[in-house]
């Protein structure tokens, strides 16, 4: 450890101490302490999603980071946001917890602690109502699902929970019995892979709750090449809506089916359908939140990258399961690709509801189905 060089690095208003092999190298060591600055991104988000999570909350506001890492996320909620009372910053490495604790005094932060325990026994600490954290994270290496069932008992009744999961592989179909083992579903490889991802992070977290007779319901969701995150409020209640299901897709003529049994059957060209699931079939956003996430971007210092997917965010919260690409619907068509704006304003225009996606730049969601799309891209 002596021989490794500490920097500091500024992500929002907070100072880090990070290795500098961390900034350096191409893909960040794990040893002696991991650090990712290209998650810098996610965690901006985060900042506006908690901030906007806590304000008008009256109870404790309390921050559980179960995997810490050199303690960035945690870091940056003590010292960035105002209402923040108390973060426990755990991990099992010592030297990152060191490292997080110096990063404290750097910043003269008084309200973040930080504990050293494998992340479900520290879970495990606060899983007593009147213990429990309003705001729970988890950002292990790979698959999160083995700390669901430790997290959601350490997240208070209307608290978040928050989730990275990095194995894109496992959730984009390469290995799916894998996927099945770790999410209980299978994924298809269409061009919204990285929704049924989503989906299936959901789904399972949905699945895990319902063992414990909780709720969950999404309020964010964002991805890039590297990672998948979801923010999901936590309620101590039985789930009366059913909210798991399957996508049935035909790779034939793009037509999709979501409901909750597997459908076999093209309605369209009569071809055989795949299907992916079970998986949450629910909305991934809530329109108020994303709203108030936008609110909260003049207090901080983030990404101009955040307004512009939340903004997208805001149009698709209450639109259809699953969308279409301009290449792939241009390629079916044998076409050169349409220009997104005049794609939306044309579905609309003719009477169906329409809207950009934030998980693809020349993605839409729309009520029209594929053969319709077609005939209305023609004219
Ligand atoms: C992806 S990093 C966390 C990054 C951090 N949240 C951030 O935003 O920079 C994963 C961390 O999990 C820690 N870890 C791995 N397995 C663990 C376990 N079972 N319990 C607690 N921490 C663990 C590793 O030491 C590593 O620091
Ligand atoms: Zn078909």
């Amino acid at each position: 450890m002596t021989e490794e060089k500490i920097i500091e690095i500024m992500e929002g208003t907070t100072k880090i101490l990070v290795t500098e092999k961390s900034i350096k190298e191409k893909v960040p060591p794990k040893e002696p302490v991991f650090f990712n600055p290209v998650a810098k991104l996610n965690r901006d988000f985060s900042i506006l999603a908690y901030s906007a999570f806590w304000k008008n909350f009256d109870k404790p506001k309390i921050f559980l980071d179960g995997l810490t890492g050199v303690g960035a996320r945690s870091l940056r909620v003590a010292n960035e946001i105002s209402n923040a009372e108390k973060v426990i910053a755990n991990d099992v490495n010592s030297k990152a917890l060191t490292i997080t604790q110096n990063s404290a005094k750097l910043n003269k932060i008084s309200n973040l602690e930080v504990s050293e325990n494998e992340a479900c026994r520290f879970f495990s600490l606060f899983s007593k109502k009147g213990d429990r954290g309003s705001i729970v994270d988890i950002d292990p290496f790979g698959s999160p699902t083995k700390y669901f069932d430790c997290a959601i008992r350490a997240t208070m009744h209307s608290g978040l929970l928050s989730i990275t999961a990095t194995d894109l592989q496992v959730l984009h179909g390469l290995a799916k019995k894998a996927c099945q083992r770790k999410y209980y579903g299978v994924p298809i490889k269409t061009e919204y892979s990285n929704e049924i991802a989503i989906r299936l992070i959901l789904g399972c977290l949905n699945f895990v709750a319902g063992r414990l007779d909780i709720q969950i319901i999404p309020k964010f969701v964002e991805n890039d090449m590297h990672y998948y995150r979801v923010y999901a409020k936590i309620l101590t209640k039985k789930d009366q809506d059913d909210n798991l299901g399957y996508i049935s897709h035909c790779f034939h003529c793009g037509n999709r089916v979501v409901g909750k049994e597997i459908t076999e059957n093209c309605i369209i060209c009569e071809n055989k359908l795949h299907s992916a699931g079970p998986l949450w079939i629910g909305q991934l956003f809530d329109k108020k939140f994303i709203i108030s996430m936008m609110e909260e971007i003049p207090k901080f210092v983030v990404d101009s990258k955040c307004e512009k997917i939340l903004e997208k965010c805001e149009l698709e919260a209450e639109m259809p399961v699953t969308y279409y690409t301009l290449d792939d619907v241009a390629s079916k068509m044998k076409r050169s690709p349409f220009k997104i704006k005049n794609v939306i304003k044309k579905l609309q225009d003719a009477g169906f509801i329409a809207s950009p996606t934030s998980l693809n730049p020349t993605g839409f969601r729309t009520d029209c189905d594929i053969d319709n799309i077609k005939k209305i891209f023609e004219n």
